[in-house]
């Protein structure tokens, strides 16, 4: 089986994902290093239903994607039971952009709007999606009240929190949630300690811009700002952007406390290829120096 199509056990949890989930962001919302334009109805339907056909159990999706929750529920809703399904609240579409509304109120008719979009009749996770003032969402409470009321009418399964930092690990002591959401990537490592805490308290951790937002794959090298780090890893694979990927999706594959990682894209071809550069054979040293450089 390749490591893409991996299940990993989403924390103490009775449930499996493949290592490799696919991230909803871009098929419903203009979203993107350079081509931010995001695809027609019909070819986000054909990206979304090619990525369960590989075999991909996860699809994680906002309210705040605008209309990327409508296009699951239109296109893959009848595949249901071959998906995972992640949403988020409290960030709320209002295209062409969005607003925050973290009362008990807002999330109860987010959450109910959701799984009118979605044509289902139970979220598997839903996540609070974070936004200006997060301390002050924490110590409300209002949110997380809302979402276990639902939980408990079996609209929700789990309850999962997508935040870094601090905060991120006091959502991890908390005991309210069931999954971490978290960005972690070789250019930004600041989640390390979550992960590994996450995993010693039985949560499950999704990783989102595993692949830097773009920057830690080909498109790397006409990025018109590129970081010193990113320079440096590009020095050390000699350009060679699908390398750089390949080392990017391997050092998350390695780290055993994340249960998988959320790939955005529009953009099938490159699904296809992220999921063949994770299988690449590679030299161990060049992903340790990797690391090290991200570390600095
Ligand atoms: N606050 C939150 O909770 C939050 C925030 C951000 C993201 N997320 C979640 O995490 C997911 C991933 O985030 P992300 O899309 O920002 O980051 P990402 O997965 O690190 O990077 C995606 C970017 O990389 C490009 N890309 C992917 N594979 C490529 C390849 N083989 N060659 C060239 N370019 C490639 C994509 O462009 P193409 O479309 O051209 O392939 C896209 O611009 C989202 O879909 C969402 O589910 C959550």
């Amino acid at each position: 089986m390749s490591k893409a199509l991996e299940k990993r056990k989403i924390g103490s949890m009775n449930q499996e994902v493949t290592f490799i989930g696919f991230g909803a962001l871009s098929i419903g919302r203009d979203w993107g290093l350079a081509d931010k334009q995001r695809p027609d109805e019909k070819e986000a339907g054909i990206v979304m239903n090619s990525v369960l056909d590989l075999g991909i159990n996860l699809i994680d999706t906002a309210s705040a994607y605008h209309r990327s929750e409508e296009r699951i529920g239109n296109s893959i809703s009848s595949r249901r039971n071959e998906y995972v399904l992640a949403s988020k609240c409290g960030e709320h579409n209002e295209e062409p952009g969005t607003f925050y509304d973290f009362s008990y109120n807002a999330i109860k008719e987010s959450i109910d709007r959701s799984l009118t979009l979605l044509k289902t009749d139970v979220i598997d996770l839903m996540q609070i999606h974070f936004g200006p003032d997060p301390e002050k969402v924490i110590t409300d409470g209002e949110t997380v009240r809302a979402m276990k009321d639902a939980q408990k009418e079996g609209k929700i399964r789990y309850l999962g929190a997508s935040i870094d930092g601090e905060l991120a690990r006091q959502c991890i002591l908390s005991g309210d949630f069931d999954v971490m959401q978290m960005e972690y990537h070789l250019l930004n490592q600041q989640n390390v300690d979550n992960i590994k805490l996450g995993q010693e308290k039985g949560l499950g951790v999704f990783i989102r811009t595993g692949l830097g937002r773009g920057l830690l794959t080909a498109k790397a090298l006409q990025a018109e700002v590129k970081p010193t780090k990113l320079q440096q890893l590009l020095e050390l694979v000699n350009n060679d952007g699908d390398l750089l990927s390949t080392l990017a999706l391997n050092f998350l594959y390695e780290n055993k406390g994340i249960s998988s990682v959320l790939i955005g894209t529009k953009n099938l071809e490159h699904f296809k290829k992220n999921i063949e550069l994770l299988e690449k054979d590679f030299d161990k040293e060049l992903l340790i120096k990797a690391i090290e450089i991200g570390k600095n």
